[in-house]
């Protein structure tokens, strides 16, 4: 059955206030977002799949050194970069994930050759980017992904010893939900975790029911925050299971799984978009870089207190 087709994305959540932009990175964050929206829209206008189109927006946003993905992630302790990325196809519930890459160029790139070429969901670090080298998948020094802003990030952390939250309050992790003309929905998320994250942190980006969930009986889920509390919670699961065992709105489902977060002390967002195509945001912090695209036209955000 045709549907109307749907994209939202998502480059991070925090302390986002008008007060700490500049205008220049205010118009340079939603030129970012506009961009990975075409490049979603043009695979689902033309009939493409929510798989792709998620994977195509987020791919966008890993290249914008703006968003902590890819070129322009955190520095780990030790002054490397360690990425983390998973896909969702709600279809089938075929998924695939990776962490602790560090010279595949695109982790969300790779996480879908996980779910494609391999027999597996999960893989780590150099067995994830050996598989990547297996696969053709461009590869890059760990120097590619440094900018000197991050640089400076890690440099406050240490000096001051503070945490990730003060040198950067804003989780700049990426996202992306579609539903598409054949009604399916498809997730994908990617980052680069935390400032000054060490022992090999994990967060919630790479685990399939944290951050990212997708299936068409419910909805597709993409999460950006504090990764530590959106494991515990199970964010992306636990909203599609209200959705599909406790009948509720795709809005209370979302609203009622953030206030559990803030609960723990946790902060951050949520985008989902549903096979009947309702698209939302739900985030507990001051605001998340966002946007959606439908067959209406485009629209991004920045402060909570836009639309
Ligand atoms: N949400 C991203 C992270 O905690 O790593």
């Amino acid at each position: 059955m045709a549907s109307d087709w749907k994209l939202v994305i998502h480059g991070g959540a925090g302390g986002i206030e008008r007060k700490s932009m500049t205008p220049d990175k205010d118009r340079e964050v939603r030129a970012g977002l506009d961009r990975a929206l075409q490049a979603g829209e043009q695979v689902l206008a033309g009939g493409g799949r929510a798989l792709d189109a998620v994977a195509a927006a987020v791919c966008v946003l890993e290249d914008d050194p703006n968003f902590n993905a890819g070129r322009g992630s955190v520095f780990t302790w030790d002054e490397t970069h360690e990425l983390d990325a998973s896909v969702m196809d709600g279809s089938t519930l075929a998924a695939g994930a990776v962490t602790g890459v560090s010279t595949t160029k695109s982790a969300v790139g790779l996480a879908r050759a996980v779910l494609e070429k391999s027999p597996h969901v999960f893989l780590s670090h150099e067995g994830a980017d050996r598989f990547a080298r297996e696969q053709g998948l461009e590869q890059v020094a760990n120097s590619y992904f440094s900018t000197p802003e991050r640089r400076q990030q890690l440099e406050r952390l240490k000096a001051h010893k503070v945490s990730a939250l003060e040198v950067e309050y804003k989780f700049g992790t990426v996202g992306a939900v579609a539903l598409d003309a054949s009604g399916h929905v498809a997730a994908a998320t990617s980052t680069g975790g935390m400032t000054g994250k060490r022992w090999g942190r994990i967060g919630d980006s790479p685990i399939i029911g944290a951050g990212t969930y997708a299936d068409d009986r419910a909805c597709a889920v993409s999460a950006t925050g504090h990764g530590e509390h959106f494991i515990r919670v199970g964010v992306a699961h636990e909203i599609c299971a209200r959705i599909r065992l406790a009948g509720q709105s795709p809005q209370a489902a979302a609203d009622a799984v953030m206030a559990e977060v803030k609960g723990l002390g946790g902060e951050g967002g949520v985008i989902l978009v549903t096979p009947g195509g309702k698209t939302i945001y739900a985030f507990n912090s001051a605001g998340m870089y966002r946007g959606t695209a439908s067959a209406s036209g485009r629209s991004v955000a920045i402060y909570s207190d836009e639309r």
